[in-house]
């Protein structure tokens, strides 16, 4: 398969690549923020198909990985590898000394970022506060 990967991602392919993993929808508007400030972007195309993305906002001592996402029709073939090297190359490449990279995911998952050397740290625990 013939992959492409591009710092471009439209909102209409953000919010269809989260449909298709059943993500929870956001709105168009918020997308667009979302997008525009996000430090880093890489999209994976496939015969002019935008099939996966992933993000992520870093200031410079951490980064937060998001919205690891491949269409479930193109799982299976390296891109979400390939979404998360772009990512690593990202980083390697600015001028940082030392980088934690973050990202919050579920157990089905813990395998797929295991392989791209990532570790699940014992005993810490993920707390939200839901703003309206
Ligand atoms: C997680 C996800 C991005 C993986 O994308 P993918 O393109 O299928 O992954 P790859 O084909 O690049 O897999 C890379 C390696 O991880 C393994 N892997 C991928 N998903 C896995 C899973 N759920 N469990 C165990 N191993 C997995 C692959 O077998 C492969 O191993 P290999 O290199 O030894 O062959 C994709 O399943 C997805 O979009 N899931 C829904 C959205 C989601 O939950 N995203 C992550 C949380 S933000």
């Amino acid at each position: 398969m013939n992959v492409l990967y591009s710092s471009n991602l439209t909102v209409h392919d953000y919010c269809r690549l989260r449909k298709s993993v059943d993500f929870y929808d956001i709105p168009e508007d918020h997308v667009k923020r979302a997008l525009e400030r996000s430090d880093f972007i890489t999209s994976a195309i496939v015969d002019n198909l935008t099939v996966g993305m992933a993000r992520i906002i870093e200031d410079g001592t951490q980064a937060l990985v998001m919205d690891v996402v491949v269409d479930p029709e193109y799982q299976g073939n390296g891109i979400g590898r390939g979404l998360m090297e772009s990512i690593r190359d990202y980083i390697e490449s600015s001028d940082y000394d030392r980088m934690i990279v973050n990202l919050i995911t579920d157990e089905t998952k813990t395998a797929f970022y295991e392989k791209l050397g990532y570790q699940k740290e014992e005993g810490m625990r993920l707390w939200l506060e839901r703003l309206s």
